[in-house]
């Protein structure tokens, strides 16, 4: 395989944890304390216990919308560009699609999964992942008979039990790109590939790190995984490895405990086992990612946390970071394993949170990005006040946002109010102007004001936001 670039993950820069200044900042009255799950020890104020947030999970507050919102824009341009369509499946599953679908001896289903009986009996669990869930739906709605690939996007929340620490989060948001049906194409790995790193260059995460590796397919993976078995047999592995060693030997590669590690950097590559055709397949891959100019390492350790990937897996992390920011690969016999028929299938997902860590880290004047411009309006006396709904009326169907507060008599607590807002510009409506069908525009960043036809006033504030 003349064109891989090898680099081994053990060569790979020192990987440290995303600073935790980057998390979300919580502003905690003191005597308040955190409230630990259920079956934790309980200390605290019990009282008041119920003010916090269940352990690992955070408000999303309206100072970090911006960023947010930047994130999801990128990314929603992006999908849509590329012609994938949205997709919104319920929070709630039931527990058998993660089983079968992401695999019972996965950390994620058999460790983290939050699961609940309804009052009828059935096991749902939270969703901890979008992928199965997606493939649920096109398996469902007969989507195999539309035209092939179907391609999808999705945004929202996801659940995982996992010990809270920086970047990771009880729950998780995440942005998915799947390209499900048609061929077992490598261009659509590539595609995934290229889009999540062009929407990171796009948020300016700083440098990225691609890591690739294919863990075969049901011919040429057996074979190698009796090379693992035999290879680690009678090592002297942590506790999780030895299970790993009977439930799913592929994960004995991801194994994080330091005493594992000289095992791992020895271990036989999955590269050296590939059979013909995933040898093929991942240097097509690799090769569009040359094509596309966008430089990867390989690592033959990466096999990631769910059962359903064949061939091409994939983690895009910020360098020298060791959270990825983005996760993925193939996924052939997912639809199989849900009882559908053959369906080859390629996708990732980003975490959001981590980026919109990171982007709060790298550049704070982020959230005091002002995305949108804001008119305020001030209404002196009753008529004034009986004009501004209507007025206002108008401001929405020209989409253009408009604030008030309507519990605030004086011009001074108004226009106060409007500069609290960040508005960049305040409607004047007194008295005066009421009976002369006119209105005050107010420049807040200059003081300027000018006189202009009530009927006007919308045309007017479009003319200066244009100049
Ligand atoms: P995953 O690697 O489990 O893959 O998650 C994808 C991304 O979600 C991760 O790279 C990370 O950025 C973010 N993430 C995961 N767990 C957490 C957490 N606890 N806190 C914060 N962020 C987190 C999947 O979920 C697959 N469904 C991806 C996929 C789509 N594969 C094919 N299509």
């Amino acid at each position: 395989m003349g064109r891989l670039r090898i680099k081994l993950a053990s060569s790979m820069p020192a990987v440290k944890k995303l600073r935790a200044k980057n998390g979300p900042t919580y502003k905690v009255n003191t005597s308040v304390k955190a409230k630990p799950d259920s079956g934790e020890k309980q200390r605290g104020n019990r009282d008041i216990d119920f003010l916090m947030p269940p352990r690992g999970m955070h408000d999303v507050l309206p100072a970090d919308a911006p960023v947010r919102d930047k994130v999801v824009e990128a990314s929603r341009r992006m999908a849509e560009f590329y012609d994938f369509a949205e997709i919104n499946t319920p929070v709630l599953e039931k527990v058998e699609l993660f089983k079968r679908g992401v695999g019972e001896k996965t950390d994620i289903v058999g460790k983290e999964m939050y699961t609940l009986r309804t009052k009828g009996g059935d096991k749902l669990a939270l969703r901890p992942e979008g992928t199965a869930p997606v493939v649920r739906a096109y398996l469902q709605h007969g989507m195999h008979k539309l035209p092939q690939p179907q391609r999808f996007y999705y945004f929202g929340p996801f659940f995982r039990h996992e010990r809270p620490q920086a970047g990771r989060y009880r729950q998780l948001w995440q942005i998915g790109l799947e390209i499900v049906g048609g061929e077992s194409d490598p261009v659509y790995d590539a595609q995934i590939i290229v889009m999540f790193y062009r929407i990171l260059e796009e948020l300016k995460t700083g440098p990225l790190s691609v890591n690739m590796n294919s863990i075969g397919c049901r011919v040429c993976r057996p074979g190698y995984r009796t090379k693992l078995v035999a290879y680690y047999k009678g090592k002297d592995v942590c506790k999780d490895c030895k299970d790993r060693l009977k439930d799913n030997p592929m994960r004995l590669l991801d194994c994080k405990k330091e005493s594992c590690q000289p095992f791992k950097a020895d271990a036989p590559s999955i590269l050296d086992s590939l059979c013909s055709s995933c040898r093929s397949h991942l240097k097509q891959v690799l090769e569009y990612l040359e094509e596309l100019g966008l430089p990867y390492f390989m690592n033959p350790t990466l096999v990631r946390g769910l059962d359903y990937y064949n061939r091409t897996v994939f983690e895009i992390f910020p360098d020298g970071e060791d959270l990825a920011l983005v996760a993925g690969g193939r996924y052939d016999y997912l639809a199989e394993m849900l009882g559908g028929r053959p369906t080859p299938a390629a996708g990732a997902a980003m975490g959001v949170d981590r980026i919109v860590d990171l982007m709060k880290g790298e550049n704070p004047k982020l959230l005091q990005l002002r995305i949108k411009k804001k008119v305020f309006l001030v209404h002196i006396g009753d008529l004034a006040k009986k004009k501004s709904l209507p007025l206002m009326e108008e401001f929405r169907k020209a989409s253009i946002p408009i604030r008030t507060s309507f519990g605030k008599d004086s011009l001074s607590t108004q226009l106060e109010a409007a500069n609290k807002n960040r508005s960049d510009m305040a409607l004047i409506l007194g008295q005066k102007e009421v009976y002369e069908e006119t209105i005050i525009i107010r420049n807040m960043e200059t003081g300027v004001q000018e006189t202009v036809p009530f009927s006007k006033v919308v045309d007017e504030v479009k003319k200066r936001w244009r100049s």
